[in-house]
C-alpha cells in the first residue's frame, strides 16, 4: 500500500481500546434505549450515558495520596490517585500517571481502601482482605493474583484546561447488573 493511503488509513483508525469499550458501551445504551422507546409507543428516542462529575484539580494533588469520590452514583466507592510518575493506562497529565478506579473488588465485593502500594515502578490496588486479589493499576486494573477474575473498573477520566472530570467507567461495577445510576442495583 502507497504511503499515502497508509497514512489515510491511519487517520481513520483513531480509538484505541478504551475509546472503544467506551463508545462502544455508550452506543449499545443508546440502542437499547431507542428501541425501548420503539416498543413502548413512544415517538421520541432518548440517548443514556454516562454523567459528567468534576473530580479535583491537577495542580492540587499529591503524588500517592488517594482522592475518594461517587461515581457514577452515590454509592459507587472510587479513588483518583497520581502515581508518582509512573505511566497508565488510561492516565491523565503530562506523565499519564493519573487514574481512577472503583474501591470495590469484583470477586465478592471486598472493599480495597488501604491497599494501594507503589513499590519501585509497580503500582498495585490490593491485596483484597477477603481473597486476596491484587489489581494492577497501570494497566486498566488487570488481575496480578488471587481470586478474581475481572479487572477492577477503571474510572474514564478527562482534563480540561486544569480541572479532572470523571465522564465514564470500563467494566461492571460489583453488585451491579448496570453501571448508569438511573438503573441502579439489581
Ligand atoms: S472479595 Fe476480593 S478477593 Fe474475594
Amino acid at each position: 500500500m502507497a504511503d499515502s493511503a497508509q497514512k489515510e488509513d491511519q487517520g481513520r483508525c483513531t480509538l484505541n481500546r478504551r475509546e472503544f469499550l467506551l463508545y462502544g458501551g455508550t452506543a449499545a445504551v443508546a440502542v437499547s434505549t431507542i428501541s425501548l422507546s420503539l416498543f413502548s409507543g413512544s415517538a421520541r428516542a432518548r440517548v443514556v450515558g454516562y454523567p459528567r462529575q468534576w473530580i479535583a484539580r491537577l495542580s492540587q494533588l499529591t503524588d500517592h495520596q488517594l482522592l475518594n469520590f461517587r461515581y457514577p452514583n452515590e454509592q459507587a466507592q472510587s479513588f483518583l490517585v497520581k502515581m508518582g510518575g509512573v505511566q497508565a493506562g488510561g492516565g491523565l497529565g503530562l506523565e499519564h500517571d493519573v487514574v481512577a478506579f472503583s474501591y470495590i473488588c469484583t470477586h465478592q465485593g471486598g472493599s480495597l481502601k488501604g491497599g494501594y502500594k507503589a513499590v519501585g515502578e509497580h503500582r498495585v490496588m490490593g491485596q483484597c482482605p477477603l481473597h486476596l486479589s491484587t489489581y494492577d493499576l497501570t494497566r486498566h486494573g488487570i488481575i496480578v493474583s488471587g481470586q478474581a477474575y475481572q479487572s477492577l473498573p477503571q474510572v474514564v477520566l478527562e482534563l480540561e484546561g486544569d480541572d479532572i472530570y470523571a465522564s465514564g467507567v470500563m467494566g461492571l461495577l460489583h453488585g451491579y447488573h448496570d453501571n448508569l445510576p438511573s438503573r441502579g442495583k439489581p
